[in-house]
């Protein structure tokens, strides 16, 4: 089984407790989803102010991305906006947080920290990213090169294409397992009108901004029980998609902006959604200004 499937989760109601580990009390995390490929999962930790922990290396290697607060790693203070990858293994530290911190944090394992001032046997160090400072890589038009991998056409020309206004920043992009990291944005008024299926994990959470989801449905259910109609998400919400759930359309009143985790790079298949007009006019109708 891969990730867990969530559509639309508000994390602030997943129980808050204990981050497993050699650590001093005041750091907790919500786990809000679970991958049983590996055994790692998504959370987001949460510290309070004033806490400090000496050095150690993770049983599990974590993309680490500060939500809000800040957090001192060794030389390096993280505060929001900033991106960490740290292999499994790595020793880094001490850490300390002057007013509190909210992380989000991409497990890869089961997670475990020890203290020690040594890395692990046969760590890969090289792989350390500290400290990306994400307001300084340019955002990219990731779609335009996979619109092979589309079923949707262009109206205007009839070809294969992908709706403008997707932009990504990739952080990390590993071949062997496939993993993708990025921040992921749409601009205000973005309608991607089709529906979306993929055959890999894909999970996001929603930094900043609204997104409305048409349809969330698994394909293997040809009764569409588990289908879910006009999905309404905000900050701190979350969604999560082993392979072979159908999305969308999407729409974003305000702009959306995503931290994304795909298994797989991005391979999206897309399908028609007839009434993707209505729905998003619908949901520009609701649409609150203040
Ligand atoms: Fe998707």
């Amino acid at each position: 089984m891969p990730v867990s499937r969530e559509d639309g989760l508000d994390v602030s109601t997943r129980k808050l407790e204990v981050l497993s580990g050699e650590f001093e009390p005041g750091i907790n995390r919500r786990l809000i989803s679970t991958n049983t490929d590996n055994g790692g999962g998504h959370m987001v930790i949460e510290i309070q102010a004033g806490w400090s922990n000496p050095k150690g290396y993770c049983s599990a290697s974590q993309d680490i991305y500060v939500l809000e607060g800040d957090l001192t790693v060794g030389n390096e203070k993280m505060i929001s906006g900033c991106y960490s990858f740290i292999p499994q293994g790595v020793s880094y530290g001490p850490f300390k947080t002057e007013n509190g911190c909210r992380a989000l944090v991409f497990f890869g394992a089961p997670y475990n920290f020890i203290r020690s001032d040594n890395h692990a046997p046969n760590t890969e160090i090289d792989r350390l990213r500290m400290n990306l400072k994400t307001w300084d890589i340019p955002w990219e038009d990731a779609m335009k090169d996979m619109v092979e991998k589309t079923t949707w056409k262009n109206p205007e020309t009839g070809e294969p294409d992908r709706p403008a206004g997707t932009l990504a920043k990739i952080l990390r992009w590993d071949k062997d397992p496939e993993e993708q990291i990025a921040l992921v944005h749409q601009p205000p008024g973005t309608i991607d009108p089709g529906t979306e299926v993929h055959p890999h994990n894909e999970c996001l959470y929603l930094i900043s901004g609204d997104c409305y989801i048409g349809y969330t449905y698994d394909n293997k259910n040809r009764k569409m029980e588990d289908r879910k109609i006009g999905i309404t998400i905000k900050k701190d919400h979350y969604l999560s998609r082993p392979p072979g759930i159908f999305h969308g359309p999407l729409v974003t009143h305000g702009g959306v902006y995503w931290m994304t985790y795909m298994s797989d790079g991005y391979h999206g298949i897309f399908h028609d959604v007839p009434e993707w007009r209505e729905m998003s006019e619908d949901y520009f109708s609701k649409a609150i200004y203040r």
